[in-house]
């Protein structure tokens, strides 16, 4: 039996950055709107960077992080719903970028669940001593699929990529994962891309999507310590989706865990999609204050519906 651990964590965000006071110029919204319904104040935006370039830099770094050769990668995964080619996939792309050749590279959708199911999919390989060292990466240009003229949605979505390292160990590590989906709200947050819409936009029915949110985490992160025998004061760190600063606070007082042990990004960063948790993840990292051993949790829920949860030991 093999657990996944965490040997090294790396960011991408685009140089452009944009703040609330900006928006107040291209649409009818304030800063302080935003602030206290979201908590967003700012957020990167590319300007020509794809979602494979973000994805490349973050797997870079965390690669140097880890202290490997890239030659020693046995398989990549990149989660995104926003590639930049739909072929070949941002894998590939990532691969190249890396100067390697050989393992297996592929994508995986699941909006902004989606670093969830790739740390799941990852965690099932090593775990079973098939592949050593496993890139997992989340990364979104929802930037590009944004009508910026729709003070609804582009207030709250961000670009950016996190990425981590995991190899196979005999200490945990991951300690499990835990995936969902239901169709049934399907419409309430969706972009369709078709031949006769070239340009996919997101379209989202934002106060329902919220009470779901907040309900579908609150219980996720219970049933989650519940599943691995562990009490909320057993939790070192939440690493949580990074949509609205609201959604996060409902969710860490259900859990009774003070805000200063949950991981926040989403004031910088808005709603980065897949690349939402292993950016605040690797934050969480490189600020120090996630350390060795400790009990961390990461939730999300996207699109899809989709929502998922992993249990580790940093
Ligand atoms: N600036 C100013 N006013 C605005 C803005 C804006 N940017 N956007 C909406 N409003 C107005 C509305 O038109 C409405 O006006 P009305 O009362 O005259 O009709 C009023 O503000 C309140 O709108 P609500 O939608 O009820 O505001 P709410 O408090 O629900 O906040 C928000 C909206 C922030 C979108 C919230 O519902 C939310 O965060 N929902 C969850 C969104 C989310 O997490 N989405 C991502 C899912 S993850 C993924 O897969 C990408």
């Amino acid at each position: 039996m093999y657990y996944s651990r965490i040997i090294g964590s790396g960011s991408s965000l685009p140089e452009r950055r944009l703040t609330n006071f900006d928006l107040e110029k291209m649409v009818d919204t304030s800063d302080a709107w935003i602030m206290e319904r979201t908590g967003i104040s700012s957020r990167h935006i590319v300007t020509d960077e794809s979602s494979a370039d973000l994805a490349s830099e973050a797997a870079k770094e965390a690669i140097v992080n880890a202290d490997i050769d890239p030659k020693l990668i046995d398989l990549i995964i990149v989660a995104t719903c926003t590639p930049e080619r739909l072929l070949p996939n941002t894998g590939c792309l990532v691969q190249n970028a890396l100067g390697i050749r050989g393992c297996p590279a592929f994508d995986l959708n699941a909006a902004c669940s989606g670093f969830i199911y790739a740390l799941s999919v990852a965690d099932q390989y090593i775990s079973r001593g098939l592949y050593k060292h496993i890139l997992t990466v989340g990364t979104d240009t929802l930037s590009k699929i944004v009508n910026w003229e729709d003070r609804t949605t582009c207030v709250l979505f961000g670009d950016g990529a996190g990425a981590i390292v995991l190899r196979a160990d005999h200490t945990p590590g991951i300690l499990g994962t835990h995936l969902y989906s239901d169709a049934a709200n399907r419409d309430v947050l969706y972009a369709t891309k078709t031949h006769a819409d070239t340009s996919p936009i997101i379209k989202m029915r934002g106060r329902e999507l919220f009470k779901v949110a907040v309900n579908t985490l609150e219980k996720l992160a219970i049933d989650t310590l519940d599943k691995h025998g562990f009490k909320h004061d057993d939790l070192d760190w939440l690493v949580p989706h990074q949509a609205n600063l609201r959604i996060i606070k409902a969710a860490a007082k259900r859990l009774k865990l003070p805000l200063d042990r949950v991981i926040q990004t989403v004031q910088k960063h808005g709603n980065t999609s897949a690349a939402s948790l292993p950016l605040a993840l690797h934050d969480g990292i490189q600020s120090g204050k996630v350390k060795q051993n400790e009990l961390v949790m990461l939730e999300v829920f996207g699109a899809g519906l989709t929502w998922g949860s992993a249990l580790l030991r940093y």
